[in-house]
């Protein structure tokens, strides 16, 4: 397996998707066996659902949060935070996923779009920041209420909500030389055009997992298999030249 190059100058910006946690025992959203195959997405993840039906919605992102106390970091994780101690300030990661793998190997210049699971939010947006939660909630009488009055929702975008910090994550993909994108479908957007603003910048785009995505022939190179499989060992650092 030819291995990915990352030169004394490249910048690198990664994009990970459910495939990377998959080897962690979570499941990815839309294999056959995928979360989306036994929910609806309008019934747990849209404002609309939050609505009609917090219970329903508190239900399904307690379920999360049990699951994902319970996995553990892969290697795929692990190779991720390497390569950020490799090449420092010269790396950026942007996931989609809402667990905290990623943190628990040991990254840290990393950005969740679509939210935390570990962490809550008022309902009311009425400007207090996201709180630390990792309760497990069996009813919605348990659900604590911001001191506005409102009641605590995930921090997760539902369908139809903005993701977080586009503008960050559009400045840090313009400065980039090398996309590298982990384990998601292509499917979901604005995440599947990223790598056509990287190709727009002349940026070399990699694909890693086990079945080419949709956005695939927008990728100049494909990594094929597990994450967790191909991804340690695959990246070949050119040690920087120090100034004169
Ligand atoms: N290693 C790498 N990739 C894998 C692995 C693995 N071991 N196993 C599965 N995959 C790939 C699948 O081939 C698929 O392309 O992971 C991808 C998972 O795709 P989705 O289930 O669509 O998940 P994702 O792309 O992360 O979904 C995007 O959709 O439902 C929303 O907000 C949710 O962030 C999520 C967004």
């Amino acid at each position: 397996m030819s291995r990915v190059e990352i030169g004394a100058h490249d910048r690198v910006f990664v994009l990970t998707g459910a495939g990377i946690s998959a080897e962690s025992g979570l499941p990815t959203f839309r294999a056959e066996d995928g979360l989306w195959a036994g929910y609806r997405v309008e019934d747990v993840c849209t404002p609309e659902a939050w609505r009609r039906d917090p219970a329903g919605v508190w239900a399904f992102y307690s379920a999360r949060r049990a699951a994902g106390m319970k996995a553990e970091p892969n290697p795929a994780h692990i190779a991720l935070a390497e390569l950020e101690a490799g090449l420092g300030d010269r790396f950026f990661l942007c996931t989609q996923n809402v667990d905290d793998l990623h943190e628990r190997a040991g990254s840290t210049r990393l950005l969740h779009m679509h939210g935390e699971l570990g962490k809550s939010r008022c309902e009311r947006e009425c400007g207090r920041a996201p709180v630390e939660d990792h309760a497990i909630y069996a009813s919605l009488d348990q659900v604590p209420r911001c001191p506005c009055g409102g009641r605590l929702r995930p921090h997760i975008v539902f369908f139809g909500e903005m993701p977080l910090e586009m503008g960050r994550i559009q400045s840090e993909i313009d400065k980039a030389t090398v996309m590298l994108v982990v384990g998601t479908s292509g499917s979901v957007y604005p995440a599947a055009s990223f790598v056509h603003w990287a190709r727009q910048n002349g940026a070399r785009t990699v694909y890693i997992g086990p079945e080419a995505p949709l956005n695939a022939s927008a990728f100049t190179q494909i990594v094929e298999g597990k994450a967790g499989q191909v991804m340690p060992g695959l990246f070949q650092i050119e040690a920087a030249i120090p100034a004169l």
